[in-house]
């Protein structure tokens, strides 16, 4: 089976055409990795190359959309529809040549995500999610996972981002999990394959504090349309506002929040 609403398409298209510079890109990466002056400057540049593809691609199919970017910010235009962007989700991992990051796209109609794709490049793993049809990774559909008891399940988190707006406590919240219910946790680097890998199945459950909109846009539809349990930290819808944000299958939603609030 496959997804392909008009919208889906033209994310797919955008996404493939921004890929494929993302892909050179990072092949030039590798051999930076041992120059002296590094790879840095270049992925700037290479983010932004990724962005205006992305942009040009979507404006040119629906010229009425607004945009919100990671790198170029808002563009404001119309009011019910906005692209929700991040061209490169995993910058650190690409940066250092690790090949495990993904381009975000997710559509926000009427203030609710109703599209979703995440594009891993290297692994040519496209997510797709959309409103009531599903979430599908490369045309076959997928589901979150089934495991009942922490102590079974993989769990993913990140972070702390630089100058967080709230105290990092990550480190606190780690112990809980390894030290309560010897959870294996995992920090992947890529917040939006995080939650792609949630709706997948691949691990059971992932939290992280001060994500921003364009990280988890995409990833909030594909885990919701997979079976999964999207809230904040009280157990609540507000993860965007309080960039908070807990996904995980239905059967431990509960003792993860539980563990989280210790
Ligand atoms: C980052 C990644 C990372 C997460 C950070 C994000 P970026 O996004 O999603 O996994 O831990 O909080 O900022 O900077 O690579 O787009
Ligand atoms: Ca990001
Ligand atoms: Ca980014």
């Amino acid at each position: 089976m496959k997804l392909s609403s008009a919208n889906i398409n033209v994310m797919i298209k955008a996404c493939r055409k921004a890929a494929k510079i993302l892909i050179r890109d990072f092949g030039e990466i590798e051999k930076l990795q041992v120059s002296i002056k590094g790879p840095g400057d270049f992925v700037t540049v290479s983010d932004k190359k990724v962005e205006k593809i992305l942009i040009d691609e979507l404006q040119k199919a629906r010229p009425s959309y607004s945009i919100l970017s990671e790198e170029i910010g808002l563009i404001k235009n119309d009011e019910e529809c906005k692209w929700i962007i991040d061209p490169i989700d995993g910058t650190s991992n690409f940066l250092h040549g690790i090949p495990h990051f993904a381009i975000s796209v997710g559509l926000e109609v009427k203030n609710e995500i109703v599209c979703g794709i995440i594009y891993d490049p290297i692994k040519d793993e496209m997510f797709v999610a959309e409103k009531g049809n599903g979430s599908y990774l490369n045309n076959q559909r997928i589901r979150v996972s089934s495991r009942k008891k922490l102590k079974d399940c993989i769990i993913f988190t990140g972070g702390p981002r630089q100058n967080a707006k709230f105290k990092d406590l990550s480190l606190k919240e780690y112990n809980n999990f390894s030290s309560i219910v010897l959870t294996p946790i995992r920090k992947m680097g890529s917040a939006a394959l995080d939650l792609a890998y949630v709706a997948a199945g691949r691990c059971d459950g992932f939290w992280q504090r001060n994500l921003k909109y364009w990280d988890i846009a995409a990833g909030i539809i594909l885990v919701k349309e997979a079976g999964g349990f999207i809230t904040d930290f009280d157990g609540g819808s507000k993860y965007i506002e309080n960039e908070t944000i807990l996904a995980s299958n239905s059967m431990i939603n509960e003792q993860m929040n539980e563990l989280l609030k210790k």
